[in-house]
């Protein structure tokens, strides 16, 4: 069943349960109201004729006068006397008083609701005034002309109310509509995402709560596009990668095996073949470990570091680089700060960044730690030519590199790692004239 039907049937089956209860009570309602009213009615008539009748009584022609009046009037009603327990005049029969008489209590004047054979009368009763004389006008209505009003009213009413439910099921038909509309063009939109037809997609109106859901539907197209398009770039760059040392050394070795090259050209050829086997290893190594590092975020053991040691040994592992290229290598790290990460990984991340800065500078690589609020900055700068704006973020992918790269991994490598410790790398210009990397993480202090 569609979600539209659902809710236009929830929403009638509840409009419907509502109707019939307000009708119910109505319907019992009015038949109370209208007895009341009768009563009241009946009573104003009755305290008239009282007034007159105390003012008259005894003069048997305006007693006769009266009964006439009375006649018109079509009025029914008793002049009773409890002392007597007797009926001492009626417009009606005799034989009809006779019958009241028998089916009904006349001297309990609580009973509102009088039986002549199956029909009921309402009644109303006035004394006569003094109290003593024990007189009593009852004047009496038959329930049925009551019943025929309540049944006038209720087919009105029941009128009114299918109107009332035709427009209000007419009102949640339009309403339901508005709201399924766009949840079908979602639909529409998601099967799109399915086929992965991102350029097909289009937005769809909607407000609330189906809004957020169209916008993280688009957000979430869109990074599953970018995705893929890394996804892409990432294969075709390391095919390429990999091919390039691979046609090298399929040259040389078949060179060799043809016999084209003399000794010295062969022994060339081989440590050629050998340094490019060594790189591919290097290559591969590092896909790996980017691989690793995208499958297996939650595999990094975090522990508290002093950075001072993490900088110390950067610097060993760098001294050989820094010594052959004469570079000036300055650092500093104040004392105790400490930061929550993995060892190893962090100290691969650093130093790829720092390997980086020493084969792009001229003569200087500055490293300095400063604490920076709630977190630990890394700053990482060379004099060397520096990276263009516009290139800024993109070497941070995998396989991009710049004129003087090597494979364009390193990175990469150091964002995931760095990343995967809820931190951030960015670059910028250094004030020595080449680059600067700004490595920030969560600083281990805040505890
Ligand atoms: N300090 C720097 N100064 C100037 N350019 C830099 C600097 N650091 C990195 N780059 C540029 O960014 C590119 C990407 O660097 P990345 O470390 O990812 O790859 P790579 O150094 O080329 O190879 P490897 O995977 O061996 O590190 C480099 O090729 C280089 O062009
Ligand atoms: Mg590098």
């Amino acid at each position: 069943m569609k979600l539209q039907s659902q809710l236009n049937a929830a929403f009638t089956t509840l409009l419907l349960i509502i109707l019939t209860a307000a009708s119910l009570v109505i319907y019992s309602l009015i038949l109370d109201l209208l007895i009341q009213d009768e009563q009241r009615q009946l009573r104003e008539t009755g305290e008239l004729l009282v007034s007159f009748l105390n003012e008259q009584y005894g003069t048997v022609s305006d007693l006769r006068q009266f009964n006439d009046f009375l006649q018109e009037q079509d009025l029914q009603l008793f002049m009773y006397d409890r002392n007597q327990n007797a009926v001492l005049f009626s417009t009606m029969s005799m034989s009809v008083v006779n019958e009241f008489f028998q089916q009904n209590d006349f001297s309990a004047t609580n009973e509102t609701l009088w039986q002549f054979g199956n029909d009921k009368f309402v009644t109303s009763r006035i004394l006569f005034f003094p109290e003593i004389s024990g007189l009593e006008l009852i004047l009496l209505t038959p329930l049925g002309d009551l019943e025929v009003v309540q049944q006038n009213f209720f087919i009105r009413l029941f009128l009114v109310f299918l109107i009332g439910a035709a427009a209000a099921v007419l009102l949640s038909y339009f309403l339901t509509n508005k709201l399924v509309t766009p949840l079908s063009e979602l639909k529409v939109q998601v099967k799109k995402v399915e086929k992965r037809q991102f350029d097909d997609m289009e937005r769809v109106k909607a407000t609330g709560e189906i809004k957020e859901v169209e916008q993280s539907v688009y957000d979430m197209a869109q990074e599953l596009q970018r995705y893929m398009k890394s996804q892409q770039t990432f294969f075709q760059n390391a095919s390429h990668e990999l091919k390039t040392p691979l046609m090298t050394i399929q040259g040389y070795a078949e060179g060799i095996k043809d016999g084209i090259f003399d000794e010295k050209e062969s022994e060339k050829g081989l440590d050629v073949m050998v340094t490019e086997v060594k790189r591919l290893k290097g290559i591969i190594n590092e896909m790996i470990l980017l691989a690793k590092l995208d499958s297996e975020p939650s595999a990094a053991e975090p522990v508290e570091l002093d950075v001072k040691e993490l900088i110390d040994k950067v610097v060993d592992r760098a001294i050989p680089l820094i010594n052959e290229k004469g570079i000036n290598f300055q650092h500093i790290v104040e004392n105790n700060i400490k930061i929550v990460a993995d060892e190893e990984k962090l100290l691969r991340a650093v130093l790829n960044v720092v390997f980086n800065g020493i084969r792009h500078a001229n003569s200087v690589v500055r490293i300095e730690v400063n604490r920076k609020r709630d977190q630990v900055e890394i700053l990482v700068e060379d004099d060397g030519e520096g990276i263009a704006q516009e290139e800024a973020n993109q070497i941070f992918h995998r396989f991009v590199k710049g004129k003087n790269g090597e494979t364009g991994l390193g990175l990469a490598i150091a964002r995931a790692i760095i990343e995967q410790s809820n931190g951030t790398i960015s670059v910028g210009k250094s004030e020595l004239g080449g680059a600067k990397f700004i490595i920030l993480l969560g600083s281990g202090n805040e505890k």
